[in-house]
């Protein structure tokens, strides 16, 4: 276990390094030239005269210091450090070790893929590449050189400027690559292989020349061009938000096919899924589109969030990722639409995070302890941090929160620094004490507030009174009070809004109340949400009613739509289970009619939105205990409930926003009105199809078939509805798709995907027969998300079946990844996890499984530690 309060400065620091790969087939061998010197902040009488450095999975060949070479009684070797003993102030060290990155199928450290070379390094891969002081604080200059066969590997990359280039004997080349900026290793990248290259330039507000570069497989250029617009819409984007410009002549970015998470920021030289690269209309979604935009941004922005100035320890991870996840979120919404942009994240935060906050691996958003950091790349960390950041700029106001970014960057450039350093800077630009905002950095947990209200018709007053409590989690029984920034608005009951303001709640109660309110207002409560909290306010229909239809703030009408549909499918499930027969109120699809009667002509994509019922998984947070059935059940009435009343909207809305020919024109710009209304046109084809009749059937046919070769979002669209049919087309359409794309790797995923996510109750005896499909490959990270990531979490019905045959499926699998790819095998816990929430039958059938993967001898820590943290 690795404790925060531990923290030591590192007692030797790294000057340069000058590193050489000879790449091989069957071996790389790694020279490591370090310059190292005693840090000079450590007093001489408290510096330790032992040098120790990671390594892991090394086969070490020689050890040099200051040019001679070490005997046996010099150093110590475990496996995973080096010793080296009795070492000067000041010295050069060469190590030499052989590498095996054609074995590695961790996909950490030096890896190939497809028969190409590449790195990942974050958290802590580059202690698997060579022996070195493998943490975040010691920040060094790399000079890099590449020595491999022409042939194989023409390309060859790595970080910052090529200096050097020239051809060896026996078909090899050489090239050398220097990092001008000092950097952490774990922003080393190396790259090599056969690979093509789109190449284009940016020029910056200052008028300097940045060439751009994207690298991916041979094949795979004509989709490149997406990518491409959004690296230069990001650093234009990033110029004119927050005044940061690039610093080197050449941005790089490499598309690799296994990766085992999204994108890597390595200095200069990004490393890519090839999910967030490539894509053109006729294989990506409308969605696709829009996550490669904000995965560019994220990754980009990072160069000064996270590269220029990084993390001093990796408890500080949300210090460079929570707060480049609110820039690429701000990114997103400046960009498209900023209100379904936000409706987006707090999907996302609710969906993931949430749960995460109330179950077992609950944890600050600044972690106390760790055993496995890759175990942190959480939706605390990186979801929770960026609302965090969020409300920060909400206390401090835009002006303001611009100035503290504005001084955290002067004041910190080149500095590996902590949390605490970017809150300061908040707090020195602005007069506004932090201390007690500071605890949602060290309280994990999601706020609960509960809202009364009172009006008074004599003194025309109106009171708030919110009360705020956080729920115990794991080693945080009791919870101080946090600082809550909470914008609300005021309407009367026309649904014209009164008042709006901004109340910061401190108190563990507090009343608030407002003059001159002629009659009894409805509260717009947390506007924007503008806190990732919960509220308890006891929301008559006709409040809800009002606020849907009339809210200025359009993030809380969307808002005030799901808590209505929650509060009835709440409602509805407990006829359900009483065995009344369900019945779906008049009120409650009139406020929908509404909806589209006056929106159609508007915001087509937020009327998308708006149209979209609460997720079975949001749905299972507001109860105790999860009947997964009685959501599934229950929404699907709800759909075809309205589905019947509306269907001839739907219908209408339908065929005046579809496009029969299903072409889509970008000219390489990517057009959110034209996506509102695809996204607008699905949906009620969605409704309509959920109606299981033959008419709709056959619209559904022809929107596949007529979109297949041309328009991903249609054809996936179209597919969803087709696939949770029963009907003999299903097995034709899914043939026909796989036919059609069986050679795209990536759309082949979303084959999978697919058919893990249906809800036919042959799933699970499918997602078992396509373990063994050519096409599927467990080594591929992809591959494993799109079949068994996709059906432990966005199944719940079929992964849920009481027989419990889907943990056990679950379960296997997570073995079976865990002795190739520990990291992807944590990441398939999670779903167990959250045993508690289930019945005592299930809950018995999931720890069962919990337990089997904790009697196994070998597992990684990965897994260990979340299942250890699970059963307690
Ligand atoms: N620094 C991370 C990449 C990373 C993730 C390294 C996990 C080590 C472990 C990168 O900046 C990142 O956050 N990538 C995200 C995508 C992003 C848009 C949220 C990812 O890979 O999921
Ligand atoms: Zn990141």
């Amino acid at each position: 276990m690795h404790y925060l309060h531990d923290y030591q400065t590192p007692a030797y620091l790294i000057d340069t390094v000058n590193l050489v790969f000879d790449l091989n087939e069957k071996y790389t061998i790694v020279t490591a030239k370090l310059y190292l010197y005693a840090n000079p902040i450590i007093p001489i009488h408290q510096r330790h005269s032992d040098l120790v450095l990671n390594g892991e999975l090394l086969e070490l060949l020689s050890i040099e210091l200051d040019g001679k070479l070490l005997e046996k009684i010099q150093f110590q070797k475990t496996e995973k450090s080096l010793t080296i003993l009795q070492v000067p102030e000041a010295f050069f060290l060469e190590i030499r070790t052989r590498i095996r990155p054609q074995e590695n199928t961790a996909l950490s450290g030096l890896y190939q893929s497809n028969g190409n070379f590449c790195t990942q390094c974050e958290a802590q891969g580059f202690r698997r590449i060579t022996y070195f002081l493998d943490r975040p604080d010691v920040m060094a200059r790399f000079t890099v050189t590449i020595i491999a066969d022409k042939e194989r590997y023409p390309v060859l990359l790595s970080n910052g400027n090529l200096v050097s280039h020239q051809k060896l004997p026996e078909g090899k080349q050489i090239v050398i690559w220097e990092d001008p900026f000092k950097k952490p290793c774990y922003l080393f990248a190396l790259v090599a292989g056969h690979l093509d290259c789109a190449e284009d330039f940016f020029v910056t507000q200052s008028g300097r020349q940045v060439t751009l570069r994207i690298y991916v497989e041979k094949g795979n250029l004509p989709k490149c061009a997406h990518a491409m617009q959004a690296i230069k819409k990001a650093m234009r984007w990033d110029e004119e938000k927050f005044g940061r410009e690039y610093d080197l002549d050449i941005y790089m970015i490499v598309a690799v096919s296994d990766f085992n998470s999204g994108a890597m920021e390595n200095k200069g030289l990004n490393i890519f899924n090839t999910q967030y690269i490539l894509a053109d209309p006729a294989t990506a979604t409308d969605m696709d589109y829009i996550h490669i935009e904000s995965v560019i941004a994220h990754e980009y922005c990072h160069n000064w969030t996270g590269n220029r100035i990084t993390c001093r320890d990796w408890f500080q991870l949300s210090l460079k990722e929570g707060l480049t996840i609110f820039r690429d979120q701000n990114f997103t919404a400046d960009t498209t639409s900023p209100v379904v942009a936000r409706i987006h994240d707090v999907v996302g935060l609710r969906n993931s995070q949430f749960p995460e906050d109330a179950g077992p691996l609950a944890h600050p958003v600044r972690p106390e302890c760790y055993v496995e950091i890759n175990n942190f790349y959480t939706s605390t960390v990186y979801n929770k941090g960026a609302e965090v950041i969020r409300m920060q700029q909400i206390i401090l106001g835009d002006v303001l929160f611009r100035k503290g970014m504005d001084l955290y960057f002067a004041r910190h450039d080149g500095q590996a620094v902590t949390i605490e350093e970017f809150v300061k800077a908040m707090e020195d630009v602005s007069d506004v004490d932090l201390k007690q905002f500071r605890l949602w950095y060290s309280q994990a947990g999601t706020p609960v507030l509960d809202i009364v209200d009172d009006y008074d018709a004599t003194k025309k007053t109106y009171t708030l009174t919110i009360k705020q409590s956080c729920p115990a989690t794991p080693q945080q029984p009791a919870k101080k009070p946090f600082h809550i920034p909470i914008k609300i608005g005021l309407l009367d009951s026309s649904g014209k809004e009164i008042i709006h303001d901004f109340l910061q709640l401190k108190s563990p109660e507090e009343k608030f109340t407002f003059n001159s309110i002629a009659s009894k207002p409805i509260p717009s409560l947390l506007r924007g949400f503008s806190a990732p909290v919960k509220i308890n306010y006891a929301y008559a229909d006709s409040d809800l009613q009002i606020l849907f239809k009339y809210d200025t703030d359009l993030f809380n009408r969307w808002e005030a739509g799901q808590r209505y549909t929650v509060k009835l499918i709440l409602n509805l499930i407990q006829d359900f289970r009483a065995g009344i027969s369900l019945q779906l109120p008049t009120d409650y699809s009139s406020i929908f009619k509404f909806l589209l009667e006056t929106m159609q002509d508007k915001d087509k994509w937020l009327l998308a939105e708006m149209l979209t019922l609460p997720s079975e998984k949001y749905l299972a947070e507001q109860m105790k205990i999860i009947d997964v059935d009685a959501i599934h059940f229950v929404r699907e009435f709800v759909l075809t409930e309205l589905a019947l009343q509306l269907q001839i909207v739907f219908l209408e809305i339908y065929e005046k926003n579809h496009d029969k020919k299903s072409i889509i024109k970008f000219d390489n710009k990517f057009d959110t009105h034209e996506m509102g209304q695809r996204q607008l046109k699905n949906i009620c084809l969605m409704y309509l199809m959920i109606l299981n009749n033959k008419l709709y059937f056959s619209m559904g046919l022809n929107q596949f078939n007529n979109a297949l070769l041309s328009n991903m979002t249609d054809t996936m669209a179209a597919l969803r509805c087709l696939v949770n049919i029963e009907n003999p087309e299903r097995e034709k359409v899914l043939a026909q798709f796989y036919q059609q794309w069986q050679n795209d790797a990536l759309v082949v995923d979303k084959w999978f995907a697919l058919q893990a996510t249906a809800t036919s109750p042959d799933t699970l005896s499918r997602v078992k027969q396509l373990l063994k499909h050519p096409a599927f490959d467990i080594k591929n990270p992809n591959k494993v998300y799109a079949l068994i990531g996709a059906f432990g979490q966005r199944n719940p019905v079929r992964f849920h079946t009481d027989t419990g045959e889907g943990y056990q499926f679950l379960a296997d699998c997570v073995l079976q990844l865990d002795a190739l790819n520990p990291q992807i095998a944590a990441r398939m816990v999670t779903p167990l996890s959250e045993w508690q929430r289930y019945d005592k039958k299930r809950q018995h059938l999931m720890r069962d499984q919990l337990e089997m993967i904790m009697r196994q001898k070998n597992i990684s820590h990965n897994v260990s530690e979340l299942v250890n943290k699970s059963l307690v």
